[in-house]
């Protein structure tokens, strides 16, 4: 396969922390229901899961974000939620309705029968080289995965939860069980990102969404262990030949970014609750840092998304050090972006990010 060189390569150079002219900007659920163009396109495919299943579709819907603001990255139109389908849970999205599994897993017979098969996601590698070649070199492509704890969530619940009471039972009363399934989740979702970077993805980000919701012993014994072994398992060069930057984004994290700065990951994606001055000085630039504004700050007046996303851009401070060397700063939501979210906002916020960070350089 051959590529055509990157026309904007911010976004990679800032997770790698290297020099930068601005502070590069995408955001979580870029391509979504808060773009009318997002909903069209939904309609004709019927479904989500009708949207995510053709490459076409979900080629189309990728780039939609792009054409609208002068974003820095585009990530593949998918679902963390694919592989546990690809283990056989049968995942449906209804009208208005949150993801649901057909099947669950909270016994060794269940775990037993979900059995990860890749070739079932040959329709997202289709997705990952259709958007690639599409994208003609204009912003790189983002590939991701959850975490194997977050799956681990919905596949025990088999729904999305309040409490996480089945998959806290299962936890807390079968330990050995849990870990069999994360163990399990480890190997697909190596595998399957892998797959993403070998069909062109140029970084990969894993999405611990539920991470938050543990307790700290919790945390560090199931969640950050199993999405460390997914980092060490990963490709770190692309299909291009170039550095593929590792991203991990725990909800609720900002306790743990220390220990989540070890586990390998260039870059470290926060939600909106922590400082990231405060994030920066206990990482020491040892990663790169990818977020944080409050996605419901997007309802707030233009003047408002303009002061806080500079109060964001602010607290990182200037990425170049004293030392001459550079820590790495990506702006992004703190979550995905609200489908409420009115679009003028977004530009901006994405027009704010851009010539604020010039001035910071
Ligand atoms: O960021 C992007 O633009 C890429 C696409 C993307 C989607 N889901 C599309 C989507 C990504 C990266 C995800 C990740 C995802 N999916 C996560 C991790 C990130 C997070 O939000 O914490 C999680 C937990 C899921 C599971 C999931 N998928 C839920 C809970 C829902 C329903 C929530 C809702 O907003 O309705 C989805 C559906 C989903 N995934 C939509 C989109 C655009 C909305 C579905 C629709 O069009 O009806």
């Amino acid at each position: 396969m051959s590529y055509v060189p990157l026309k904007n390569d911010v976004f990679l150079r800032a997770a790698l922390r290297q020099a930068t002219p601005y502070t590069p900007v995408w955001l979580m659920r870029q391509a979504g229901r808060y773009l009318p163009e997002y909903k069209a396109t939904r309609a004709k495919a019927g479904s989500f899961m009708g949207l995510a299943k053709s490459p076409n579709y979900a080629t189309e819907v990728t780039l939609q974000p792009l054409e609208r603001f002068p974003l820095d990255a585009a990530i593949l139109f998918s679902d963390i939620l694919t592989v546990p389908d690809a283990m056989g849970l049968g995942l449906s999205f209804g009208e208005g309705e949150g993801p649901r599994f057909a099947k669950t897993v909270r016994d060794e017979a269940s775990l037993k029968e979900a059995v990860f098969d890749l070739n079932q996601l040959r329709y997202v590698v289709d997705a990952v080289a259709s958007i690639r070649q599409a994208l003609g070199g204009k912003v790189p492509l983002i590939g991701f995965a959850g975490s194997p704890w977050t799956l681990a969530c919905y596949m025990v619940e088999g729904k999305g939860s309040d409490d996480y009471r089945q998959v806290k039972t299962l936890m807390y009363s079968r330990p050995d069980l849990m870990q069999g399934l994360l163990d399990k989740l480890v190997d697909a979702t190596i595998q399957y990102l892998n797959a993403q970077i070998d069909a062109g993805a140029q970084a990969v980000m894993l999405f611990d969404s539920w991470g938050g919701v543990l307790s700290h012993d919790a945390y560090l014994r199931f969640a950050l262990p199993a999405s460390q072994r997914v980092l060490a398992g990963l490709k770190r060069i692309g299909a291009d030949g170039q550095r593929v930057p590792h991203i991990l984004f725990t909800k609720g994290g900002g306790l743990w970014l220390q220990e989540m700065a070890e586990t390998g990951a260039d870059m470290l994606g926060l939600d909106w609750t922590m400082d990231l001055g405060r994030a920066r000085a206990l990482t020491q630039d040892r990663v790169a840092l990818q977020g944080n504004l409050d996605p419901m700050c997007l309802f707030a007046p233009p003047a408002v998304v303009q002061a806080e996303a500079i109060k964001v851009l602010d607290s990182f401070g200037r990425p170049q050090r004293a030392d001459g060397s550079w820590g790495g700063h990506v702006f992004n939501l703190g979550h995905g972006i609200s489908q409420h979210t009115p679009i003028e906002q977004v530009a901006a916020l994405v027009e704010t990010v851009h010539n604020h960070s010039r001035t910071l350089r």
